[in-house]
C-alpha cells in the first residue's frame, strides 16, 4: 500500500527517528504511559503530517498507544525522504519529497480510502478532502496549524462541520512555542541552508506580526539584521512598534528590503506589484502555511526567465530587468529548505496532538460538531512535563495565596 521515494533510506531515517526522539521527553514521556493502558488500541487514524523526524516519534508513541496508523504527508515539497522510508517499516505511508499537486491530493486520498476514524491533520487539507467526500465514519479529528484552524471554523460557521475538532494550534503550549519560537528559527535555519548569505546589517522586511511573524522578527534581530514589520491589524502593528521594529506598508518596504518574509497566512500579502519594485537581487520566503502569500503566480506569469541557481533558490528575471530570488518555490521555507521545527519545540505540540487524539476517541459522543480548544488543564499538564525535560524547576503558589486569589469581597 506504502508509497516513499527509496526504501534504502531507512537506516538513516531510523537514526534521525532516535536523534529526535531523545530530545523530545515530553512527547516520549506520554508514550511509555499509554504504551501500557493503550487508550487507542484498534483505532483507525488517519493522519496529515508533515512527515519529518519529529512527526516520527509521534507516530510511534500513536503506535505504541495502540492506534492504526496511515500516513501522509502535510506539503508537496516537506517529506523527509529517510523519514518516510523509516516509518512505512512500521505502518503504510504515501509520501514523497517533490511531488506534482496531484500526486499530493491522490495520497491524502490514499488515507481516506482506508477509512478512518479519527483524523490528524496540519493545514487541513485532509479534513477538507473528508467533506469534500462526505466520507462516513469520521467521529473526530485534530488540526496542527493556523491556517487549518482558520479553514475548520469557517465549515463550523457555515455549519458544514461534520464532527468535532480539536484546535491543538490553540493551545498555548502550541502557538507559543512551535509558531514563535520554531518558526522564528527553522525559518533562518531554511534562508541559510539555501542562500548561505550573511545576515548582519541586512534589511529584513517581515509580513505579519502574529505568532510566527513575532519569532521571525526576533530572530532576524538577534542575527544582527536591520528589521521592518508590515502589518494591517492596529494592535499587532502597534505591538511591533512597541517591540522597537520599524512598521510600515508592504509598498514603502518593497523599496527598501533585501530578504523579504511572510508570516500570515493570507494570500498575496507581496502582490506582484510590490516586488516589481523591490531592490536587484531581493529574497523572498514564505513561512506561511500555504504558496499563496506572495503572488506566485503573477509573479511566474510576467517572468522573464526562472532558473534554480541553487537547490530551493530560484533566479527571476522581471520585465524591468532587475532580478529577484524565491526560495523553495513561495512553499514553507523552513520545511523546505530546512527540517522544520526543533524537536524541543515539536514535543509540545505533539504532546498536544497525542492527548487531543485520546480525548477525542473518548469523549466524541459527548461532543458537538466544533471546533474546541485545548483544556487548560492538558496545556498545564504538557507545560509541566517540557519544563522537567528542559531540567527546569518552579515552584506552586501556597495555600494562602490560592486563597487570596479567590478571596476577595466587597
Ligand atoms: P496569526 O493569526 O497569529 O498571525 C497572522 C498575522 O498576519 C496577523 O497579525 C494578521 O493581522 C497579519 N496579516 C494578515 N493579513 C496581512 C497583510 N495583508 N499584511 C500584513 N499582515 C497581515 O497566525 P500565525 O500563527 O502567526 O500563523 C501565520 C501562518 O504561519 C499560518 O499560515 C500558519 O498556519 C503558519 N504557520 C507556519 C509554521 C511553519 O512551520 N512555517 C508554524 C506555525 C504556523
Amino acid at each position: 500500500m506504502t508509497k516513499i521515494a527509496d526504501q534504502k533510506l531507512s537506516g538513516s531515517g531510523e537514526r534521525n527517528f532516535r536523534w529526535a526522539k531523545a530530545h523530545m521527553g515530553t512527547l516520549t514521556t506520554l508514550a511509555e504511559k499509554y504504551a501500557k493502558s493503550r487508550p487507542l488500541e484498534g483505532l483507525k487514524l488517519g493522519v496529515c503530517l508533515h512527515v519529518t523526524k519529529e512527526t516520527s516519534v509521534l507516530i510511534d508513541a500513536l503506535l505504541l498507544a495502540g492506534a492504526d496508523v496511515k500516513l501522509a504527508g502535510a506539503n508537496p515539497l516537506s517529506t523527509q525522504d529517510d523519514i518516510a522510508a523509516y516509518l512505512s517499516t512500521r505502518t503504510d505511508v504515501w509520501a514523497w519529497r517533490g511531488q506534482s499537486a496531484k500526486e499530493y491530493g491522490w495520497c491524502i486520498g490514499e488515507v481516506l480510502g482506508t477509512h478512518p476514524e479519527q483524523l490528524i491533520d496540519d493545514g487541513a487539507d485532509l479534513h477538507v478532502a473528508a467533506h469534500v467526500a462526505r466520507a462516513r465514519g469520521i467521529a473526530g479529528g485534530s488540526e496542527e496549524t493556523t491556517t487549518g484552524v482558520m479553514r475548520l471554523k469557517a465549515l463550523e460557521a457555515q455549519g458544514k462541520l461534520r464532527y468535532p475538532v480539536i484546535a491543538v494550534n490553540d493551545a498555548r503550549t502550541k502557538f507559543m512555542f512551535d509558531n514563535r519560537y520554531g518558526t522564528g528559527q527553522s525559518t533562518f535555519d531554511g534562508i541559510m541552508r539555501a542562500t548561505a548569505l550573511l545576515l548582519a546589517g541586512v534589511k529584513v522586511v517581515v509580513v505579519g506580526y502574529g505568532w510566527v511573524g513575532k519569532g521571525v522578527a526576533m530572530r532576524a534581530r538577534g542575527l544582527g539584521a536591520r528589521v521592518t514589520v508590515v502589518e494591517v491589524d492596529p494592535v499587532k502593528a502597534l505591538e511591533a512598534h512597541l517591540d522597537g521594529f520599524e512598521v510600515s506598508s508592504i509598498e514603502e518596504a518593497a523599496n527598501e528590503g533585501v530578504l523579504f518574509v511572510t508570516a500570515t497566512g493570507q494570500k498575496n500579502v507581496i502582490p506582484y506589484e510590490a516586488v516589481e519594485r523591490m531592490k536587484e537581487g531581493a529574497i523572498l520566503v514564505n513561512a506561511g502555511h500555504f504558496d499563496v502569500e506572495i503572488d506566485v503566480k503573477t509573479l511566474m506569469k510576467k517572468a522573464k526567465k526562472v532558473k534554480e541557481v541553487r537547490p530551493n533558490v530560484d533566479e527571476i528575471a522581471l520585465p524591468s530587468g532587475r532580478r529577484v530570488y524565491l526560495l523553495a518555490k513561495g512553499r514553507i521555507a523552513n520545511l523546505v529548505a530546512a527540517e522544520g521545527h526543533p524537536p524541543e519545540v515539536m514535543q509540545m505540540s505533539f504532546a498536544n496532538q497525542m492527548m487531543a487524539a485520546i480525548r477525542i476517541h473518548s469523549e466524541h459522543d459527548e461532543m458537538e460538531k466544533k471546533v474546541y480548544g485545548v483544556p487548560r488543564d492538558l496545556e498545564d499538564e504538557v507545560a509541566r512535563a517540557a519544563l522537567k525535560s528542559m531540567g527546569v524547576a518552579i515552584g506552586s503558589p501556597t495555600q494562602e495565596q490560592k486563597l487570596y486569589a479567590r478571596s476577595w469581597k466587597l
